[in-house]
């Protein structure tokens, strides 16, 4: 978008030249943005989302908050049913990525890619109030991704901030293979190296196919994330959950690189389960010698 047009948005959605000029930082300078911007680059870089492929949202932090408001549109959007009161995101801020946005051009224009949605003081609407330029909606995932937020803010103490939603090609293929069933993938990626439970210790909740973006979806997610950071949608990709970008995205680096190995070397044995995974009694060895806080194995 050229300069001109850039000026017509910001006029059209109410926004001061003027004060931006005097209240500091651009939104998409501040470092939240710039770490969400660049781990939409990074997804895309490992090959993870593809066209619109993933969704990603961060609650953002008191501070977040207040170094952004002053760039706030003066007109911010509708307010948008949630469909139910989640009294827990009562006024919180996220920072999203955009319905039908490409991961793959968040970097080069946040202002575009992303937006961010205020919560209503009932937990129960969302509008935009900054971003998504040119009328742009939050991801068609929003109510998967409200719904994790306030189920893994229960289950972390308020410590969870980061949902991500990625098309990871591994992932995919494994539940294209193996039943879409949670302790079992969960055991299997565990078995795959000694590493996999320390980096994934709540485990992998799956959910059999689902209509993207459905209420349905949303609702199965966030009841398997009482007990899971990651959810694996069966032929479709994964969500993570994290305190930190880093810790969502690690999540799902570590999933997707097991599923990898374990692919591999099925192919590898002739398509045959592969000899040498884990047994569980090295399993069970490796989550009580290195205090793995896991709750079952
Ligand atoms: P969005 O473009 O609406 O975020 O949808 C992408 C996606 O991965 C749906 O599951
Ligand atoms: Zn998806």
């Amino acid at each position: 978008m050229g300069f001109l047009e850039d000026m017509q948005e910001t006029l059209d959605r109410g926004v001061s030249s003027a004060r931006g000029a005097v209240s500091g930082v651009a939104v998409e300078q501040l470092g939240f943005v710039k770490a969400f911007a660049r781990m939409c680059q990074e997804g895309w870089l490992q090959g993870w989302h593809e066209a619109n492929g993933g969704n990603l949202s961060y609650r953002m932090t008191d501070t977040d908050v207040a170094a952004s408001r002053a760039f706030f549109y003066d007109t911010p959007g509708s307010w948008v049913s949630m469909g139910a009161q989640i009294e827990c995101l009562a006024g919180a801020h996220f920072l999203v990525t955009r319905a039908g946005g490409h991961f793959r051009t968040v970097q080069a224009e946040p202002g575009r890619g992303c937006g961010i949605v205020e919560v209503d003081a009932a937990g129960a609407a969302w509008r935009v109030v900054w971003g998504l330029k040119d009328g742009g909606l939050p991801t068609s995932e929003l109510s998967s991704h409200l719904m994790a937020h306030a189920m893994r803010m229960a289950a972390t103490d308020g410590a969870a901030r980061v949902v991500y939603h990625a098309h990871m090609p591994n992932l995919a293929a494994l539940t294209l293979v193996v039943p879409a069933e949670s302790r079992t993938i969960t055991r299997l990626l565990w078995k795959v190296t000694t590493e996999c439970v320390m980096a994934v210790p709540t485990g992998v909740g799956v959910l059999d196919t689902l209509v993207p973006g459905s209420a349905e979806l949303a609702r199965a997610t966030s009841d398997l994330m009482k007990e899971h950071a990651a959810v694996l949608w069966a032929q479709h990709g994964l969500v993570t959950t994290g305190a930190t970008l880093d810790e969502a995205f690690g999540l799902a680096h570590s999933l997707e690189k097991a599923a990898g190995i374990y692919l591999a070397a099925r192919a590898a044995n002739g398509g045959a389960e592969p000899q040498g995974l884990l047994s569980d009694e090295t399993l069970q060895a490796i989550i009580e010698g290195c205090h793995v806080p896991t709750t079952k194995a």
